[in-house]
């Protein structure tokens, strides 16, 4: 790509999943000063309010199957913008550089010449257990946890999942869009010998209001997910871990 010449800069900045309590203060400045701000399909409504009234707003939300922007597109925009603008920002749920495609992003901004920096959020992984009293490696019953994308085709834009490694792999296993694979997930980790009694929890929707838990096991879920009609965007968490879900859910910090 051709460097360009740029009056301002693009901040990838994680929006956190959902809660705008859990946006950062750097995030917010940014987002109060913003001229410019390419927000994705999962960030709050809350959390747009924040931003510069008088920024334009651009949706490049993703949806399943259906691109709103081609990822390409999507750079090329940020490439465009910084040319003409001081301050662009990159809004992106939970962190951008945690399956979040921040990493191809601010390779093509680097490639353009455009000056790119990243503002961390808070992860989905983290924060929707949280929410859900499920603290990822308490001591008594996890000393590791392994995050992980379900994503059909993860072979496509990353290197394949090892199911069979992964079931060892660590004690806590958090999925990240895993509920239109859950089967096959399922059959590959008890297939590797995960007890099909070991506790999982789904959240959806995790840190908003209308966050929802379903509690179940390897072997279970897959039916309860039939019968309640759970749907993503939901993590999972596997693990003993889960079974703490009952005794801390109610300590939930209170969403506003
Ligand atoms: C493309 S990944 C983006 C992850 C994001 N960068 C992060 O750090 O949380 C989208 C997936 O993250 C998870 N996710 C994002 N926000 C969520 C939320 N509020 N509650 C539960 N899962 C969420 C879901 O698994 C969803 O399919």
């Amino acid at each position: 790509m051709n460097e360009q010449k740029c009056l301002g800069k693009v901040y990838l900045v994680g929006a956190g999943p959902g809660d705008p309590g859990l946006l950062t203060v750097r995030g917010k400045t940014l987002l109060e000063c913003a001229d410019v701000v390419v927000y994705d399909a999962l960030i709050s409504p809350q959390i747009l309010e924040i931003a510069n009234p008088r920024a334009e707003r651009i949706n490049a939300g993703k949806r399943r199957g259906r691109h709103s922007l081609l990822q390409a597109e999507t750079n090329q925009l940020l490439i465009e913008k910084a040319q003409t603008h001081a301050i662009v920002v990159r809004l992106k749920g939970g962190d951008p550089f945690v399956f979040g495609r921040g990493g191809e992003e601010m390779g093509d901004l680097v490639a353009a010449g455009v000056p790119v920096e990243v503002v961390p959020g808070v992860t989905s992984g983290i924060a929707a257990p949280a929410y859900a009293g499920i603290p990822l490696t308490h001591r008594e019953y996890s000393s590791s946890v392994t995050f992980v994308t379900g994503h059909e085709s993860a072979g496509k834009y990353r290197p394949q999942v090892n199911w069979q490694a992964i079931a060892h792999a660590s004690e806590t296993i958090v999925i990240y869009m895993g509920i239109h694979n859950l089967p096959t997930i399922m059959r590959e980790l008890t297939a590797a010998g995960r007890s099909p009694s070991t506790p999982i929890a789904l959240i959806r929707w995790g840190t908003r209001p209308d966050q929802e838990e379903l509690i179940a096991t390897l072997g279970t879920i897959v039916e309860r997910v039939r019968e309640t009609g759970f749907e993503a965007p939901a993590i999972a968490v596997i693990g003993d871990v889960v079974n703490l879900h009952e005794r801390f859910a109610h300590c939930r910090p209170l969403v506003i």
